[in-house]
């Protein structure tokens, strides 16, 4: 497969347009090639087979991930709103649409690492190419057609956040399958907890108001904010250590059947789950796969890597509960509870449902958060991995639950 070189020629290039003095508020222009900067700095440790790796169905290339944020903007704000615009190859966006029925026939998902072509090299033409019609297209962008495009370009520009906190996750996980353990960054280290100890926050029973109100940037899934009665409960401060977790794998919690959800200790001794996700015993002590390589177990350190079900029985275990979203949201928003974000995405115990009056938004940008909302469970706060800008009290991530490959921990709460 070739770029469509000729039709990247008509277009300047991405660094020329950085100084673009077009009507639209730089800023926006600015905040845009920022975002897609990041993408390619996240990506820039990866050799071109790193890229094309997929270690399994729920991961995707790296490769991947940078071509399907840039057809995400290729589909839905060039070719829905710039007539002249020039689409940079007619197969890519069967390779590079992920889940939009709505937007045409796509790529099965879990063979995504059998593209060895489009290379790594096609894959950063593409993005040039997409860049530079999008900042041209931006700069010249009338009043009525800026109304109409900001909103996707905001959801283009969060959607591609999402996918650089994937990025991370997934080459771990292809990393971890290796067996010389590649480190992604080897100065990276784990970030350090703002609070230790057990140490508890009372919520008393109350009617408060969650999801996002206000102008704010927010996926549809947060609304509409309504009211929601919570309380009495207690919230653990401090989310859930290794060392926690360490006394529940001596205490032979991975083998203890009346701990666990019945699907969670079916899949647990399916798949021989003996400690978190990315943890390894080598010569007799527990070591755990990080981005800056193998690394001993730091006892202080918030655990990472389990699956709902793990954090279930981990609660039973120690006679508490997860708290409800809601819960949480009403103890972040009281600046109650440290480390709410930047370390692990946090279970709750809600199912991922739709808030009373919820409707997906018309058209194929409807199918991004809706039709996922069954048999998932959410997780609050935000993690290591995602990217500065990306975190908000009404932010709903959501995953299935035996999934343990992101960056996923636990708080506790207690209704004692
Ligand atoms: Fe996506």
């Amino acid at each position: 497969m070739t770029s469509s070189a000729s039709a990247t020629a008509q277009l300047p290039t991405t660094d020329a347009l950085r100084t673009w003095s077009g009507p639209l508020p730089g800023s926006l222009i600015e905040r845009f090639l920022a975002v897609r900067d990041e993408t390619e700095r996240r990506a820039a440790p990866l050799s071109p087979e790193d890229q094309v790796i997929q270690s399994m169905p729920d991961a995707s290339p790296a490769k991947w991930h940078r071509a399907h944020t840039t057809w995400f903007f290729e589909q839905f704000v060039l070719g829905e709103h710039c007539q002249e615009y020039p689409p940079f190859h007619p197969d890519y966006a069967f390779l590079f649409n992920s889940y939009y029925v709505s937007a045409g026939p796509r790529h099965t998902r879990g063979e995504r690492g059998l593209i060895t072509r489009p290379g790594a090299a096609d894959i950063a033409a593409y993005r040039q190419h997409v860049d530079a019609a999008m900042v041209k297209f931006l700069g010249g962008a009338d009043a009525a057609t800026f109304e109409a495009v900001a909103p996707l370009l905001e959801v283009g520009l969060n959607h591609e956040q999402q996918h650089q906190e994937l990025m991370l996750t997934d080459i771990l996980h292809a990393f971890a399958q290796n067996p010389i353990a590649p480190a992604y960054d080897p100065s990276w280290s784990f970030p350090v907890r703002s609070g230790t100890g057990d140490d508890w926050i009372s919520l008393p029973e109350g009617i408060h108001t969650v999801g996002h109100a206000g102008d704010g940037y927010h996926f549809d899934n947060e609304r509409p904010a309504h009211r929601a009665l919570v309380g009495p409960v207690q919230i653990a401060r401090n989310l859930v250590t290794n060392a926690d977790w360490l006394a529940f794998m001596d205490d032979g919690g991975y083998r203890t059947a009346t701990l666990w959800l019945m699907d969670g200790f079916a899949t647990a001794t399916r798949d021989g789950w003996q400690a978190p996700g990315h943890w390894y015993k080598v010569e007799g002590e527990w070591r755990m796969m990080t981005l800056g390589g193998l690394r001993s177990i730091d006892p202080n350190a918030p655990v990472c890597h389990i699956s709902y079900y793990e954090a279930d029985a981990f609660a039973r275990w120690r006679g508490k509960h997860l708290p409800t979203e809601m819960e949480w949201e009403i103890a972040a928003r009281g600046n109650q509870l440290n480390d709410a974000f930047g370390i692990v995405w946090q279970w709750t115990r809600s199912a991922y449902s739709p808030y009373p009056g919820y409707r997906a938004v018309e058209g194929a940008l409807g199918e991004y958060n809706g039709k996922f909302m069954v048999n998932q469970l959410v997780l609050r706060g935000s993690s290591l991995a995602t990217p500065a800008g990306h975190s908000r009290f009404s932010y709903r991530n959501f995953f299935y639950p035996h999934h343990r490959w992101q960056f996923t921990g636990l708080r506790l709460a207690d209704y004692a």
